[in-house]
């Protein structure tokens, strides 16, 4: 079921985010967040982070759980997810270390695929915040994945490396692989907040909402979720 929330833009997006998290975490200040990267939730968590500094908002007692990570990058490399979310939130709120979980790159994957589906057994995530990609997908779950699947190993779709190529030099550099959180967990939330903006979103936001439910796209899984709020900006909303 859709709450969909239209806003005129990026800023009032991100502004709207912001209070849904904001109100989650004071009500239950050991709430567990679903987090994301890309650059959907920049402004969602610059927000968060002037808040914190501004308004003491604390995050002591907050976990996280992210959504994925690229393969055969380095935890250091400034792409990584990791890096991404520490530049962009962790290294400036109060979490501590050990609350934090990302999918992690490792020699032995289905090793760490089942590492991250034991901690996500052990966690209830009371809202699980997603971005979605221009073909339809969620966390790196590409067309035409199962939705009972869990963490698991994904080759990128040509699609996906060249949307996140304006992160790298060039596509070359874009990994080929990712770990992600599957379909089946993200479904595990209590509630799912979905940020789109731009006009490149519209059709996967409009598939998502209005076409049949299909693995073709992923994000039309959450037809079947009771709580799923979508904010979206005017262009992402074009075709809704
Ligand atoms: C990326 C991530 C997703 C993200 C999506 C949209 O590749 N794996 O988790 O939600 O694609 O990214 P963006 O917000 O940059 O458009």
């Amino acid at each position: 079921m859709f709450k969909i929330i239209k806003t005129a833009n990026y800023d009032e997006l991100s502004d709207q985010a912001f209070n849904i998290i904001k109100n989650i975490v004071t009500t239950k200040p050991d709430s567990v967040l679903g987090l994301a990267t890309g650059s959907s939730p920049v402004g969602l968590y610059q927000r968060m982070v002037t808040d914190h500094q501004q308004n003491g908002t604390s995050y002591r007692a907050v976990k996280t759980v992210n959504l994925d990570e690229y393969l055969g990058l380095p935890q250091e490399h400034p792409e990584s997810y990791y890096s991404f979310m520490q530049r962009n939130l962790f290294s400036k709120l109060d979490i501590p270390t050990d609350n934090i979980h990302l999918p992690e790159d490792g020699a032995d994957q289905t090793e760490q695929c089942r590492r991250y589906d034991a901690i996500l057994d052990g966690l209830n995530v009371d809202l699980q915040l997603l971005g979605i990609g221009s073909n339809g997908h969620i966390g790196f779950n590409e067309p035409g994945t199962s939705f009972g699947i869990k963490t698991h190993v994904v080759d990128l779709n040509e699609s996906t490396l060249r949307d996140n190529a304006r992160f790298f030099n060039s596509i070359d550099e874009v990994p080929k692989q990712a770990i992600t959180m599957g379909i089946a967990s993200i479904m595990q939330a209590k509630q799912i907040l979905i940020i789109a903006s731009g006009e490149n979103k519209a059709d996967a936001v409009a598939a998502m909402i209005n076409g049949p439910q299909t693995v073709d796209v992923p994000a039309s899984a959450l037809q079947s979720h009771p709580n799923v709020t979508v904010i979206v900006d005017a262009a992402a909303a074009a075709k809704l």
